[in-house]
């Protein structure tokens, strides 16, 4: 039987991960893409049916290539989830124009570029399809210390999703993004030293700020992220599209 297939970006690491895990114990084949070969390796060999693909989101060709390279082995491509994402914590008159221009090819143009690439092989393949963006907390609400270049950079996927799933709808792709809050991952380890230096304090006084903030009272798992994920891939979300679903125990609500 010819499995469903996903494409994840991002996925050595952190929520990516997560979601490659879900979605191969829900039944797909998933391509899972990183930057670090290495890493998207590790997660595979976890996986009962996985490939790992070096990919650089920052890349249009090598986006196009993998696309490309998964559609002519498999004859077709069902969900890519464009979950790559970094940050670096700076007050805002400090971020350099290097950072600023680094953080927007990773968060914005990755999504875009992975996007294009997935929306024109699904176009040509003519069946329905499902794209997926990690976007963030940070993409509904500028309220976040230290996170400038981030957040605009994180409010502009969620304008993206919203523009791709209202094009692409015509041809039976759905475009939601994910937000998600304070998620335990290698990026929630660097921006606590680095939150904790900014302030002046302990790292742990940091981590209490942060469930302080949550209404649910812990710190968001990878899983928690990959679970909705998983949902928005489904067929339980056939009707939704152009969304952007927060999962964050309450940490903004809107
Ligand atoms: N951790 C959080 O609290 C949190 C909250 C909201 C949103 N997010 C978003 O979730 C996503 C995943 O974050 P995470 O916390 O798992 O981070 P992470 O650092 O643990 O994992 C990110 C992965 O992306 C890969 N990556 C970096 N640059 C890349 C590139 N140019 N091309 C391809 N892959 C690249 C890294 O190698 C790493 O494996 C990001 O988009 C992040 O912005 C995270």
């Amino acid at each position: 039987m010819t499995l469903p297939i996903a494409g994840v970006t991002g996925a050595g690491s952190g929520i990516g991960a997560a979601i490659a895990e879900t979605l191969g114990a829900r039944g797909f084949h998933v391509v899972v893409t990183d930057v670090d070969l290495d890493s998207a390796e590790r997660t595979a060999s976890r996986l009962e049916s996985a490939k790992a693909l070096r990919l650089d989101v920052t890349d249009p060709d090598a986006c196009d290539a993998v696309v490309n390279a998964v559609v002519a082995e498999h004859g077709r491509l069902d969900v890519w989830v464009s979950n790559a994402g970094i940050s670096k914590m700076q007050r805002f008159i400090d971020v350099s124009p290097a950072d600023l221009v680094r953080n927007f090819e990773v968060n914005t143009y990755g999504i875009f570029y992975c996007g294009q690439s997935a929306a024109r092989a699904m176009i040509a393949l003519t069946k329905p399809g499902r794209i997926i963006n990690t976007a963030s907390m940070a993409a509904k609400q500028g309220r976040v210390p230290f996170l400038a270049d981030y957040v605009a950079s994180k409010f502009a996927v969620l304008g993206l999703t919203q523009a791709m799933a209202f094009e692409l709808a015509p041809h039976g792709i759905r475009v939601n993004c994910v937000c998600p809050g304070f998620v335990a991952t290698p990026m929630q380890t660097r921006e606590l030293s680095w939150e904790a230096e900014l302030r002046g304090i302990d790292p742990d006084a940091v981590r209490q700020m942060w469930i302080d903030d949550t209404p649910l009272a812990r710190l968001e798992t990878p899983n928690d992220v990959a679970k909705v994920v998983a949902f928005l891939a489904s067929d339980d979300a056939e009707f939704i599209t152009g969304e952007a679903i927060s999962v964050n125990g309450g940490a903004f609500m809107d």
